[in-house]
């Protein structure tokens, strides 16, 4: 059966994409950001995973405002990504793993989560960026499933339903009849907006509460309303929604194994987290 290991949140700002090309790690303005993936690296060249599935909202290269799902599932063989006019280099492609996409779409729908079925989807730097953080310098050992949340055009989905849309998957997961090793990636975040009069807000302390309570109580984060969380986190810290489905998603007992904060890149308060997740004693094996 297949196992969930665990999760890993991260930062996606486009800007990383041409640090990395110009490999700036030990630049001072950057190290601080990179050196937080030490620990990522390490732990995954132990923990070894076979497929990730990854949260992240589309900012346009897959989905634009015309048409745009609150929940869309990727079941392609492979995912490509695409200038989006950053000034970053294009990322290679990610193999995809279509049947356990279809276990995904299939478990989703049973229970009620109507969501938009992708066999072909573009990744955009939500997803090519944290790839790239992960795995630097090599080809992407893992399969992905791209889990896209809409972020960007209100009305956007609760905290509530996004932590309920990760929970449904993490029991999908734990059904595959597959041997795999999975392990969740959750992109964005933290609190920045990019427009408008608070451009450049950044809010440390809310972002100190939203990385404690995801651990043991994310219930506690959902009773902010998504115009709460815009006040607290600013327009683009909504993409928390991320964070809260790739922790709906560990069914285990979850503990918070690094947490790297970094202020700012870019204007984003740059978050890197590994969460490990591990049965629950008396949990059935899956
Ligand atoms: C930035 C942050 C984002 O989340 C994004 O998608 C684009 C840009 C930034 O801080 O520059
Ligand atoms: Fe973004």
């Amino acid at each position: 059966m297949a196992t969930i290991i665990g999760g890993v949140a991260t930062t996606h700002v486009p800007s990383i994409g041409k640090a990395i090309a110009e490999k700036k790690y030990k630049d001072p303005y950057w190290r601080p950001f990179f050196d937080g993936f030490n620990y990522v690296h390490s732990w995954l060249s132990r923990e070894k995973p076979d497929v990730a599935v990854v949260f992240y909202n589309d900012h346009g290269l897959n989905f634009f405002l015309d048409k745009l799902p609150t929940f869309a599932v990727g079941a392609a063989a492979e995912y490509r990504n695409e200038d989006e006019g950053w000034g970053i280099p294009v990322s290679q492609s990610a193999p995809g793993d279509p049947d356990l996409s279809w276990h995904l779409i299939n478990s989703l729908v049973a229970d009620e989560f109507d969501v938009t079925m992708c066999q072909e989807m573009l990744i955009d730097h939500a997803v090519t960026i944290p790839l790239q953080l992960i795995w630097p310098d090599q080809a992407f050992p893992v399969k992905i499933v791209p889990v896209e949340i809409n972020t960007v055009q209100h009305p956007l989905p609760s905290l509530k339903r996004a932590l309920a849309l990760g929970r449904s998957i993490g029991r999908a997961i734990e059904s595959y009849p597959k041997n795999l090793r999975v392990m969740m990636i959750g992109t964005g975040g933290l609190s920045h907006q990019l427009d408008g009069k608070r451009a450049g807000f950044i809010n440390k302390e809310f972002d100190k509460l939203c990385l404690d309570k995801i651990v043991d109580e994310p219930e506690a984060l959902t009773r902010y309303s998504i115009h709460d969380w815009v006040a607290e986190s600013g327009a683009q810290g909504v993409e928390f929604l991320n964070w809260m489905a790739m922790r709906g998603a560990l069914t285990g007992r979850v503990r918070e194994a690094h947490r790297n904060y970094h202020i700012p890149i870019s204007n984003t308060a740059a978050a890197t987290a590994v969460y490990t997740n591990e049965k629950e004693v008396g949990q059935k094996a899956a």
